[in-house]
């Protein structure tokens, strides 16, 4: 696949960097290799100049805005000795002012392009800020959703978050043209961390390592990620920044990686802490022997390599082997060329694009979980309209985590959002509901109030830094008093359409079938509320679909569907089985699930074979026909099951989707492809290998959906 890390321009930029490397000083050399965050700029004691002049800079992160990185900039070129640009990095991870939905919910709209088109335009937007590099995606699998961070990622399959992986990279750095470099991250398996615990251990065997957390890496630098973040984490009991296995053997050795990889902030020093090094040097001789390149962020390497080096413990050639692709990616992103960003450029900021992809992104990441008919509303004269998410600070809480660098106040409210979609309706908000504790009779007056319009709207959730980075939680249950206000609110008799914002799948298993509808709208971003109203009123018809499975109570949890076949599945008929005593062993939603406001039937399925060749490649074709009275979009999904190898495999894998778009009342024949080799697993001896034998695959709406069952045979 042609992307710019096997350009010819590549090519070019490295043969530039070369020669640039000759012409460097030790310290200069490790200069590229460190990092630095605001601290070092706006130090009282002006270390910067010392550090701008002896060249121990090579790149800033969270220094933003064209003004400041261009002063930066010319700061640093006119008092280096070798004029060599910086590069700034930030967290550009659901837009950059322009706010997209979150990454889990981009890809519950089933469809990476999406994921593409938002990535291209917070490139364009952070582009223009100065920046050349954002550190994401973030890849890693998360199948616990205490885990705060599961709001970054794509969700707990392989398959589809290695096709969002390839999708963002390729938005993101836009082939060459006006690249924000992508950084895959957290390498590795950081979203396996024990607990659902920020920072915590991850054990995870070989076999699963390489099955199920290292292909959205592999699917990233395919589409040319330029660069890797070490994560925090042990994995196994080997610090993920000084894993010379990961970082080395599987990372450049087995992927082919060509770019450079940063630690994660302050992970170097970490070491110490998780007794994998004695001391700086130590971390650093660690961490930089294992193929980390840079650190973030610091003096750490600035003041040790040179000691490693005269102590033998490190060699010139290893410096030389980092430094090189730095500078390669900075020739290659046109910094050494133009340095500095054109101002005007920010104009692109909040721009009409942006905001119409933003808003038409927030419909189509949106999952309806439950309706009885009451959506899309038709003829509404009342609403009510409360939840903690109604008021204002629900501008900020709209946008998710990593939202440091939107402006909360453009996020456009749910209120704002219905008053311009139905300018006829009365609306009626509430204040008072909190994310906190509420008494009864603040609930009760909420709920007496509401009781006087036609349909209550109550907006529930998390507030934003309740997920993200450090944003575990030991329960899922909508906080404080959310359950009961819900509760009381249905206790009116009127309908109550629940939406839910949250940076991750919440337990809403006692609200579940007391709503007339359920709509989770995860944290849609900047037009959060033009994109609900839009789903509210059926101008858009939901077809979000859930990448991870909703637990029906946390004590599930971790719960996946693509999980290991017991010996004693759940069958209900006896007590010596694999379920629990106090729960139900189903989810309450299961991956792959969401509604419509239409119905879709599959019919004439047909398999190209019975059976295909290891190498070769079956074709599933059905006929999709939206059955109801409003246009909308139907997932397809395909899954298989091997039945028997010579390792336990999942119940059921995704291996294939479509979305389709239909008019009510039309057709479309469908085709998914499956190569063979989409059904190699990681053997005993960590080879992929496609076994012979039988398989089961289900054309699906969603992974509990077994209507339409096949059987086929690899030979
Ligand atoms: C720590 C986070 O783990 C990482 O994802 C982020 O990119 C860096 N901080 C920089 O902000």
């Amino acid at each position: 696949m042609d992307n710019i890390m096997n350009s010819p321009a590549y090519k070019a930029a490295r043969e530039k960097a070369q020669e640039l490397l000759k012409k460097l000083t030790l310290t200069e050399k490790i200069g590229q290799l460190s990092q630095f965050g605001n601290s070092i700029y706006s130090s009282e004691e002006k270390i910067y100049e010392d550090h701008f002049r002896e060249g121990k800079v090579g790149s800033f992160l969270t220094l933003r805005g064209a003004e400041k990185t261009n002063k930066i900039q010319s700061d640093l070129l006119e008092m280096q000795r070798t004029p060599i640009p910086a590069i700034f990095a930030d967290d550009v991870i659901h837009g950059y002012r322009t706010t997209f939905p979150t990454p889990i919910a981009q890809s519950c709209s089933w469809d990476p392009e999406l994921t593409e088109r938002c990535d291209a335009a917070a490139a364009k937007e952070a582009y223009a800020a100065g920046l050349k590099w954002t550190f994401g995606p973030m890849v890693d699998i998360a199948r616990d959703p205490r885990w705060g961070r599961i709001m970054e990622g794509f969700g707990e399959d392989t398959y589809l978050c290695s096709q969002f992986a390839a999708a963002a990279v390729r938005g993101f750095q836009d082939n060459g043209k006006t690249p924000l470099l992508a950084c895959m991250k957290h390498y590795a398996a950081y979203g396996a961390c024990v607990g659902g615990r920020d920072y915590n251990t991850a054990d995870v065997s070989l076999e699963t390592l390489h099955e199920v957390y290292l292909p959205p890496f592999k699917a990233g630098i395919d589409a040319g990620a330029a660069t890797v973040m070490s994560a925090f984490n042990d994995v196994n009991g080997v610090p993920a920044t000084a894993n010379h296995y990961l970082l080395t053997d599987v990372l450049r050795g087995q992927f082919g990686f060509k770019g450079f990889v940063v630690s994660d902030a302050g992970a170097v020093g970490e070491l110490i802490a998780h007794g994998f090094a004695a001391d700086p040097k130590d971390a650093v001789c660690k961490a930089f022997s294992a193929g980390v390149d840079m650190i973030m962020a610091g003096d750490m390497f600035n003041d040790n390599i040179p000691a490693l080096l005269e102590e033998g413990k490190l060699k010139m050639e290893d410096i030389d082997r980092s430094v090189l692709p730095i500078l390669t990616l900075k020739y290659l992103t046109g910094l050494f060329e133009e340095p500095y960003v054109d101002p005007d450029g920010e104009k692109i900021f909040f721009c009409e694009e942006h905001l119409a992809l933003a808003r038409e992104a927030g419909t189509q990441c949106a999952v309806l979980l439950e309706n009885n008919g009451i959506l899309p509303l038709k003829n509404v004269k009342s609403i009510a309209l409360t939840g903690p998410l109604t008021h204002p600070c629900g501008q900020a809480h709209l946008l998710g985590g990593w939202c440091g660098i939107a402006d909360p106040s453009r996020t456009v409210t749910i209120e704002d959002g219905l008053r311009a979609a139905i300018p006829d309706a009365n609306i009626n908000v509430i204040p008072g509901a909190t994310f906190v504790h509420m008494d009864k009779e603040d609930i009760d007056a909420i709920a007496s109030d509401a009781a006087g319009s036609d349909v209550i709207i109550a907006v529930v959730g998390e507030e934003n830094g309740m997920a993200g980075e450090a944003g575990s939680k030991a329960d899922l249950d909508l906080c404080g008093s959310q359950e009961d206000l819900i509760l009381a609110l249905c206790d009116t008799g009127r309908p109550v359409i629940c939406l839910v914002s949250a940076g991750r799948p919440l337990v809403l298993s006692k609200i579940k079938d007391k709503v007339a509808a359920l709509l989770n709208i995860w944290q849609p971003g900047t037009e959060a509320g033009n994109a609900v109203a839009d789903l509210l009123t059926g101008k858009v018809n939901p077809s979000g679909h859930l990448t991870t499975t909703f637990p029906y109570t946390v004590g599930q949890v971790p719960i996946y569907y693509n999980h290991p076949s017991t010996g004693r599945p759940a069958s209900g008929r006896w007590r010596f089985e694999s379920k629990y005593m106090d729960c139900p062993i189903e989810p309450l939603y299961p991956f792959g699930y969401g509604l419509s406001y239409t119905s879709f039937e599959y019919s004439e399925i047909s398999l190209s074979s019975d059976s295909i060749a290891a190498d070769g490649e079956l074709k599933v074709s059905l006929t999709v026909t939206n059955t109801g009275d409003q246009d909308g979009a139907a997932v397809v999904q395909l899954y298989v099951r091997d039945l028997v190898a010579s390792r336990v495999r999942p119940v059921k894998e995704l291996k294939g989707f479509k979305k389709v778009f239909l008019e009510k009342g039309a057709s479309t024949r469908v085709v998914i492809s499956l190569p063979a080799a989409n059904l190699a697993f990681v053997n005993s001896d960590l080879e992929w290998v496609v076994e012979p034998g039988q398989f089961k695959l289900w054309i699906a709406d969603n992974s509990a959906d077994e209507r339409f069952e096949f059987d086929f045979e690899v030979t």
